[in-house]
């Protein structure tokens, strides 16, 4: 019996595909366009395609009629289905119903892709602690939504974003009125606006097994910093111990919004913040986090995140504390060191200082780099990071030595 998977065409699928090739599992491959077939035939056919024994374009408007080929081609069924990508997890659940796959079905997917649905759902059907939030489409709306919170400041970002695309922190009036305006014109969905939560902000990931279990695999704090006028920019991540506060309160936090959202079969990353008042919700996507998270979370633990995530794709089996190495985790220190471009470049001349990071004692790898030739933007958001540099040491101290070192050895010119 074959799995399914959706658009394996980025190194998150492949990963996964290694392992179930391994298991000798055969796979139908679907695509959610022509364009993402032909990347898979350019990067991947030759390494993955021996046991591919089916490729589909999905059309979109009928999903009905491939779900009927895909029954009359494989009569004893499939073993589940793979949707590890964000961008396609809706159809992904779409296709999972009409094949009656024991998947999620899109009223919960469509919760993880709607950061005002999320906030509804979770306010109406459970007591996890929630931000006041709420979409706004008009001026009045949005002033007497600031009257209620009654304090400064307040968050405006597009209901279906991501990246950090488009998030404005308003200070007053003015401000609040031309976030609202920029959202509105953006194109990323509704006008969100949200209560401003204080404190530390960390990623919560985790795994949801098939009957609803949580794991929460990692936990890391982010240090976003005020730099060059942007609020807020990616600065450093460092993982936190599960002996560590706060890793317990947040993990318990995230097992009950997730299981709050019913989400089944897969991971989770979840952005909360910590203030006196406990954990908070940010935002939670049915994904693996941004590469370089699950990459070393799976050097911290000894075992591939993304191996764990395929067998919970595709199986039933509950999740368990002994799925990971806590104490191996425990005892490695890592951060992901995020360069910030403070003034542009329109062409990059060359990249400064990268063969003496790639030789400091912690280097565990480079997430992203920019190529002479192309331009350096200044740093907003993710998409704009100038690079990044993974660190992992069994001294903490050495990690520490060495991000200082990263950042004032790599640069552009
Ligand atoms: N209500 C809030 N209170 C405090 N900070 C917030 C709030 N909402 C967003 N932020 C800050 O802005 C960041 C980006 O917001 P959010 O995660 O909702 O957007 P995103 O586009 O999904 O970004 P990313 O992909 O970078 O996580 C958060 O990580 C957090 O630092
Ligand atoms: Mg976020």
């Amino acid at each position: 019996m074959p799995y399914l998977i959706l658009d394996p065409t980025d190194e998150y699928a492949a990963h996964q595909m290694r392992f179930l090739d391994r298991l000798g599992l055969p796979a139908v491959a679907l695509f959610s366009s022509r364009g993402h077939q032909g990347l898979w035939r350019r990067r991947y056919a030759d390494e993955l395609g021996a046991r591919v024994v089916a490729e589909h374009v999905v059309d979109r408007d009928d999903v009905g009629g491939l779900a009927r080929t895909l029954g009359a081609q494989h009569p004893d069924g499939f073993f589940g289905l793979v949707a590890w990508d964000e961008r396609h997890i809706l159809l992904a659940a779409e296709i999972g119903e009409a094949l009656h796959l024991d998947w999620n079905p899109r009223d919960v997917i469509e919760r993880f892709r709607d950061k005002s649905l999320m906030k509804s759902w979770l306010r109406a059907n459970t007591t996890v602690r929630l931000n006041r939030a709420r979409l706004v489409a008009s001026a009045n709306e949005a002033l007497a939504f600031q009257d209620e919170v009654g304090a400064w400041p307040i968050v405006v970002k597009p209901s279906g974003g991501a990246g950090s695309m488009s998030v404005f922190f308003a200070g007053d009036r003015g401000e609040l009125l031309h976030g609202c305006q920029f959202v509105r014109e953006g194109g990323l969905g509704e006008v969100l606006l949200e209560e401003f939560v204080g404190g530390a902000e960390f990623a919560v990931n985790g795994i949801a097994d098939h009957v609803g279990g949580v794991l929460v695999t990692d936990l890391w704090r982010y240090d976003r910093r005020d730099s060059h006028g942007v609020h807020n920019v990616y600065f450093e991540t460092h993982k936190v111990g599960s002996r560590e506060e706060p890793f317990a309160e947040v993990a318990a936090y995230a097992a009950d919004v997730i299981r709050g959202l019913s989400l089944r079969r897969s991971p989770f990353h979840m952005e909360v913040k910590v203030d006196d008042g406990g954990p908070c919700l940010i935002e939670v996507g049915a994904r693996f986090a941004g590469g370089n998270q699950v990459t070393l979370a799976s050097e911290l633990h000894g075992h591939s995140m993304f191996e764990l995530a395929a067998c919970h794709y595709l199986d039933d089996i509950r999740v368990s504390p002994c799925d990971v190495d806590y104490a191996r985790y425990d005892e490695l220190s890592a951060r992901i060191v995020s360069g910030v471009q403070e003034t542009p470049i329109p062409c990059i001349e060359a990249v400064l200082g990268i063969d003496e990071v790639r030789a400091l004692p912690s280097f565990a790898g480079v997430g992203m780099l920019r190529r002479p030739g192309s331009p350096a933007p200044v740093s907003r958001d993710v998409n704009t990071k100038a690079w990044e540099v993974c660190l992992l040491h069994a001294a903490a101290e050495q990690v520490a030595v060495d991000a200082r070192a990263t950042r004032a050895l790599l640069r552009y010119v």
